[in-house]
């Protein structure tokens, strides 16, 4: 039996709820072969996303490829997904990947996650070895082109992880990428906008000015309540409170995308267990149940904060602009402390949005958190 709801792993594009403007640029933009950066936060369907976009440009007969950099360790690494992701473009492709990787004597494993040495080499290899082959692999996508004039689309996933296989990689991927024209549309998806946009946006970097910019913000409320709705008449639980707890818990939730899905797991779970409330009751039951699933994240999120930092995002999550003089009052520190930790929060993408005089945060599980804890 499928698992009617999933907040753990990238959803499926059967089960992608909206995105579709967001799906059509992707695609309008791979048409140009104009690239794109996608900043969002963690857990706001970016994986997802890029999958649709993967299989949309599938289903219109071009080639196309996730490769995901997401912690990736060192260059070796790097090279280890670029090759497990390239491979599968065409079976040429994966001849020659074969090819590049045996001749640098290395070889890559099964789930692409690292790779293997084949000569007995007393040392790991080198970044002089190394390099030569990640730029041999990056070229597939022209290679191929030369044979069949088919477009690739290449979808980066936490593109901003590149640098930690060596700091100049994004040098060495422009200077691949630079010629592929018509040949490749990439994409470069991550969960720090600041660093993301720091690749992009600084005139220092290599990409400068390569891609545009997309945003990825939370569901449109109305549309989620109502595959929420669906989902749970298909369960067996399409009564009317039914559906105020899933509008509830929507809205109270913001749209963001993981904690909707998370929490109304919880929700459904609840009432397969027999569990009977009105709506408020559910949703309050469900949001515990979420809490508690989470509280290690959350206590781990707040233990890393310095001083100031934690004071933001308390207040914000009571409701109380930081850079009020209320926020002064109540936390004792200075406008200008509070301000530069604000700046630091909202810069820093992962836990704080502001807007203006608005100021969220970004988790409304974290909010809650915060609201009830007495750290
Ligand atoms: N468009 C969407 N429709 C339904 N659920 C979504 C959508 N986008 C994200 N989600 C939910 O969020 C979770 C995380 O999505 P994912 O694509 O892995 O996010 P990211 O890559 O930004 O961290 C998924 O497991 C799913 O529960
Ligand atoms: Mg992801």
């Amino acid at each position: 039996m499928a698992i009617p709801l999933r907040f753990d792993v990238p959803v499926g594009p059967d089960r992608m709820i909206d995105r579709r403007s967001e799906l059509a640029e992707l695609g309008r933009a791979a048409a140009r072969r104009t690239a794109i950066r996608l900043a969002a936060p963690r857990r706001f369907g970016k994986t997802s996303l890029l999958k649709a976009h993967v299989a949309a440009a599938l289903d219109a007969g071009h080639r196309a490829v996730l490769v995901d950099l997401s912690d990736v360790g060192d260059l070796a690494a790097v090279v280890a997904r670029v090759a497990h992701a390239y491979r599968g473009l065409h079976p040429s492709a994966a001849r020659l990947v074969s090819r590049v990787t045996r001749r640098a004597g290395i070889s890559v494993a099964p789930t692409g996650l690292s790779l293997t040495l084949e000569r007995a080499a007393s040392t790991f290899p080198s970044r002089e070895q190394l390099e030569p082959v990640l730029l041999q692999l990056l070229d597939i996508p022209a290679v191929l082109h030369r044979d069949d004039r088919i477009l690739t689309v290449v979808c980066f996933d936490e593109f901003q992880d590149l640098l930690r296989g060596g700091s100049g990689l994004d040098g060495v991927l422009r200077s691949v990428i630079q010629h592929h024209g018509d040949a490749a549309a990439y994409v470069y998806a991550g969960s720090h906008p600041s660093l993301l946009r720091a690749l992009f946006v600084d005139r220092e970097r290599p990409l400068f000015a390569q891609a545009l910019p997309l945003e990825l913000g939370p569901l449109p409320e109305d549309e989620t309540v109502d595959a929420l709705v669906r989902i749970f008449d298909d369960e067996g639980f399409g009564s009317e409170d039914h559906g105020a707890a899933l509008d509830l818990l929507v809205s109270e939730l913001g749209g963001h995308p993981q904690r909707v899905m998370l929490v109304a797991d919880r929700l459904l779970r609840r009432l397969q267990d027999g569990d009977v409330g009105d709506p408020d009751e559910l949703f309050e039951r469900a949001i515990d149940d979420a809490l508690r699933a989470t509280a290690d994240l959350h206590r781990a999120t707040w233990g890393a904060r310095a001083a100031a930092e934690g004071h933001v995002l308390r207040l914000v999550a009571e409701g109380v602009s930081p850079t009020g003089a209320d926020a002064q009052r109540i936390t004792g520190l200075s406008a200008s402390t509070l301000g530069q930790a604000a700046e630091r929060l909202v810069e820093d993408g992962q836990h704080l949005g502001r807007d203006g005089r608005r100021w969220w945060l970004i988790d409304p599980l974290f909010t809650l958190w915060l609201r009830r804890s007495t750290v």
